[in-house]
């Protein structure tokens, strides 16, 4: 790692974060759906500085074939740091953490997917952190779900993650690196909104009881507002893609109106009735 000193504090006199955010904000976040031509689906997600394109190729046949389920679709998830997505050289070869991260995110996943629609076959979904700044489990989670969906894999939801945190006592939503490197404790975590059931729970530093409650319902809350964030990106996505939007394309210009740069003040959140 390069030099890096630790912050003087990560939550000021104000009761702020060292990059300004209040304890509950989340990083701007824009999400891309279809970002990639050869996928059969694609995302791609900017959360504060941390960048990750996701691809999913399938439901295909399955190599090598003692992988094979023979009741559904294996779904197999790679999850990769480029080389130059963090401060110093990221060996190429995938290490532990890569291939843990890679199991967590599969995991966190499964659980929304009808993959026994698919016996024997494979989805692979491919993670690729471009730039990592924090919470890139999280982030990568929020992007493969989107590729996964347009891939058109039957799902019962999308899964939104975000990681709760605590700094100086404070506990916080969506830990930027320097939050994760000197905080006190970080929690990923995914739900299936509907039900608020958990897909993904990890947890790193020490939390009593209350902080635990209050950091899950901190997490389910930041959650749900991105799961509104991922179906507006779909959303953006097929509606410009149908056949009567793409003759009103020309005369569109409210496009605008979908401009990337969303809003992801919680506290100021519209959030759009479920469908
Ligand atoms: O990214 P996430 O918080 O899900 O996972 P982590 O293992 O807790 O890593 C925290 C952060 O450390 C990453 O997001 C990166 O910014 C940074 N990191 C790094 O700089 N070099 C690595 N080889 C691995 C992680």
């Amino acid at each position: 790692m390069s030099p890096e000193t630790k912050p003087d504090f990560l939550i000021s006199p104000e009761g702020l974060r060292v990059d300004g955010r209040r304890p509950d904000e989340l990083r701007p976040v824009e999400l891309k759906v279809g970002v990639l031509k050869q996928a059969d689906g694609s995302a791609s997600i900017r959360q504060g500085k941390t960048y990750i394109i996701a691809a999913v190729y399938g439901p295909r046949e399955l190599h090598p074939r003692h992988l094979t389920l023979n009741d559904r679709a294996y779904l197999r998830v790679e999850y990769r740091m480029a080389t130059f997505s963090v401060p110093d050289r990221k060996r190429p070869a995938p290490s532990r953490r890569e291939k843990e991260i890679s199991m967590v995110i599969a995991n966190a996943l499964k659980p929304a997917l009808f993959l026994e629609e698919f016996p024997k076959a494979v989805v692979d979904v491919f993670i690729q952190v471009i730039q990592a700044d924090g919470g890139t489990r999280c982030a990568a989670i929020n992007a493969a779900s989107l590729a996964l969906a347009d891939a058109g894999i039957p799902m019962r939801s999308l899964i939104p993650a975000v990681a709760v945190g605590k700094a100086d006592g404070q506990l916080i939503v969506d830990l930027g690196d320097e939050e994760d490197k000197y905080g006190q404790g970080d929690v990923p975590m995914a739900i299936i909104p509907t039900t608020e059931e958990l897909t993904l729970l990890q947890q790193d530093g020490s939390f009593n009881r209350e902080e635990l409650q209050e950091a899950m319902q901190m997490g389910i809350n930041a959650c749900k507002y991105l799961h509104e964030l991922q179906k507006e990106s779909l959303r953006r996505a097929y509606v410009k893609k149908s056949p009567e939007d793409m003759d009103d394309e020309d005369d569109d210009e409210d496009d605008d109106d979908f401009d990337d740069d969303m809003e992801t003040d919680l506290g100021e959140a519209e959030l759009m009735e479920d469908e």
